[in-house]
């Protein structure tokens, strides 16, 4: 049966580096039997243009009926004075939510063709494969109560609430060491247990989980430490799981692991495996409408949307050594340039992908 995918290009770069995903998805539904109709909505600054809400409940609908959303990112200068309330950001957080998008899978891959890109030495990031597991629908995002308000003094006082049920710390748990005995059987739960008693919990249910997982290496490290270990020895790690806030912070640190955020693909996904998927990176505003983004993590985050959502394992390996292959004719976009190689703008390299495929 037909799949529902729903585009969301949404800002800055977004629509540039969606339609070369969508140009990838297209030439597979031609020449592979992928089977799926893909439609286009608008989210973040766009939406907020369009309807004064960074996303309508239309597209909420919308979204809650496809199979799989792909999205490319949200946010710009422009919007940035808006009330927080609906800044281009909460498009998406509310998308995260609504949907019950708690599992954020982060893959931080080194091509082993781009060694060179990262400013580590390639023998401390070479052979680098890390996956880390960020819980995305709780933890201080989310918590209640937050905002800011005026005391007594008459001064003001910005608070948020950082919190985490067990339920929400078991679910993430177990995808986290489902993950690692598909892979090297590490986990390392970071938290910052020495300070915050809702990471002492996080720390203990980790542990409960982990008797069902008796193969699992466990490992529980403070996010500080473990912030300066993925600098030190990024290699010691396999799989990682967090909560929301050290998972964004963690999540970006890492991918300039594998020489460029603009590798570093994204799923989100339910209970069920559906999911929305998106590049790690941002809306790159500087860049927009130039054609120098790189389109590549968009690409692989299309291509994590055929393995975990559709079912086409086959064809996500198919564009993972597609987008290998360009790498090894030495095609780079701006971000992953270095000596002697083949400059490419957003469209070229996404066009090479197509040919490679
Ligand atoms: C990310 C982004 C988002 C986040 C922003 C855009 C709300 O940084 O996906 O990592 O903080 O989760
Ligand atoms: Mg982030």
């Amino acid at each position: 049966m037909t799949k529902q995918v729903l585009i969301l290009p949404g800002d800055g770069i977004g629509p540039e580096i969606t339609a070369e995903a969508v140009k990838v998805l297209n030439a597979l539904n031609a020449s592979d039997g992928l089977d799926i109709e893909m439609t286009e909505d608008l989210v973040g600054g766009a939406a907020y243009d369009a309807h004064g809400l960074p996303l309508s409940d239309e597209t909420m609908a919308k979204a809650q009926a496809a199979d799989a959303i792909l999205l490319g990112a949200v946010g710009g200068y422009k919007w940035e004075s808006l009330d927080i309330s609906v800044r281009p950001e909460k498009g998406l957080l509310r998308l995260r939510s609504e949907m019950k998008l708690f599992a954020n899978l982060r893959p931080a891959f080194l091509y082993p063709q781009l060694a060179d890109a990262s400013t580590l030495k390639p023998e401390v990031v070479a052979g680098l494969d890390i996956l880390i597991v960020r819980e995305l629908t709780g933890g201080i995002y989310f918590g209640q109560p937050r905002g800011i308000r005026v005391l007594d003094n008459g001064e003001r006082q910005g608070f948020n609430t950082y919190v985490y049920s067990e339920s929400e710390i078991r679910r993430i748990a177990h995808v986290a060491f489902k993950a690692a005995m598909k892979r090297d059987k590490k986990l390392t739960s970071v938290d910052k247990a020495n300070v915050l008693e809702v990471t002492e919990l996080w720390r203990e249910v980790v542990d409960l989980v982990a008797v069902e997982y008796p193969e699992v290496e466990v490992k529980h490290m403070y996010v500080d430490n473990a912030a300066m270990q993925l600098i030190l020895n990024p290699k010691q790690f396999d799989v990682m799981v967090t909560g929301n806030m050290f998972g964004d912070i963690l999540s970006d640190e890492a991918s300039m692991l594998t020489g460029s955020i603009g590798m570093l693909a994204s799923a989100s996904l339910d209970e069920n495996n559906k999911g929305m998927y998106e590049p790690s990176h941002g809306s790159a505003p500087d860049i927009a409408g130039k054609d120098l983004a790189n389109p590549l993590a968009t690409i692989l985050s299309a291509a994590m949307m055929l393995r975990y959502t559709l079912g086409r394992e086959e064809l996500a390996v198919k564009i993972e050594n597609a987008v290998s292959k360009v790498l090894d004719q030495g095609l780079r976009t701006g971000d992953i340039y270095s000596e002697g190689m083949t400059k490419v703008g957003c469209r070229e390299m996404g066009d090479a992908v197509v040919a490679a495929l």
